[in-house]
């Protein structure tokens, strides 16, 4: 049976107090619901990775940072390397999201280096991919998600830990929410392809997960769809409540 994973993705929100807060609440919650077959993941800003591993560290939650650099240590002012995530036992590690891919130019090929760091450090890639608004009225979503994974996945193994995030563009941030039809009829195509290019029981076991204004109101007609694996989260995964109720509802599933 594949893991069904409820991810929060933080963007440039919180302070330190406001995170520790969060998480020790979050923690909280977890200790009390029975999760079942669910992972739980918080990606905080990068500063704050250390103090959310130790609240997260023989607790119910993973911690994954939003973001590694595509150099392995030298001479790269701000950035922040695989082996530095690695020493502050960060598990999860989201790369390709469309906002990196927008406001910082990365590329595929740029995605694909980042992927195969972060297998060489044993973290566990949330490789995201999707398609503009302007791409799906051209009908050309599949065409570009196929060229995004044949890209990003270009020379890779999968050995069981990937994980890949379907974030249709135009419905991340917006309040637009991929139909759940919409988003299964692409999570579907992303498993077929796994299948045709690694094979049937990697394609069986790799969380797919949806993004793009999930919500408390929508999680569950997402999830009942028979691809969809469960959730990168962004401006619900922000607030307790709204959070901690996608996961009760996840978990009931
Ligand atoms: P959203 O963001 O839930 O706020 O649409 C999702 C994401 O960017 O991963």
């Amino acid at each position: 049976m594949r893991k069904i994973i409820i991810a929060g993705n933080w963007k440039m929100n919180k302070t330190f107090r406001e995170t520790e807060e969060f998480l020790l609440d979050l923690t909280d919650f977890l200790d009390e619901v029975e999760l079942n077959n669910i992972e739980v993941i918080i990606c905080p800003p990068a500063l704050y990775l250390e103090m959310a591993t130790d609240i997260a560290f023989e607790n119910k939650l993973f911690i994954g940072s939003q973001n590694i650099s595509v150099h392995e240590f030298g001479a790269f002012t701000g950035e922040i390397s695989g082996s530095m995530l690695k020493s502050m036992d960060v598990e999860f590690c989201i790369i390709g999201h469309s906002e990196r891919r927008k406001y910082f130019n990365e590329t595929n090929k740029m995605i694909n280096t980042k992927l195969m760091i972060l297998q060489r450090n044993k973290i566990i890639p949330i490789v995201c991919i999707g398609e503009t608004l302007e791409e799906r009225e051209m009908g050309i979503t599949k065409k570009i998600i196929t060229s995004q994974l044949e890209e990003v996945f270009k020379d890779i193994k999968i050995n069981g830990n990937v994980v890949i995030a379907y974030e249709p563009i135009w419905a991340i941030g917006t309040g637009k929410t991929a139909t759940p039809q919409q988003a299964q009829e692409i999570h579907k195509f992303i498993r077929k392809w796994l299948t045709d290019n690694y094979s049937k029981s990697i394609a069986e076991n790799l969380p797919i997960l949806y993004g793009g204004s999930a919500k408390p109101q929508n999680i569950k007609s997402l999830l009942e769809q028979p691809d969809i694996d469960g959730g990168l989260i962004g401006g619900a995964s922000l607030d307790i409540e709204e959070f901690s109720e996608m996961i009760e509802i996840t978990a009931k599933n």
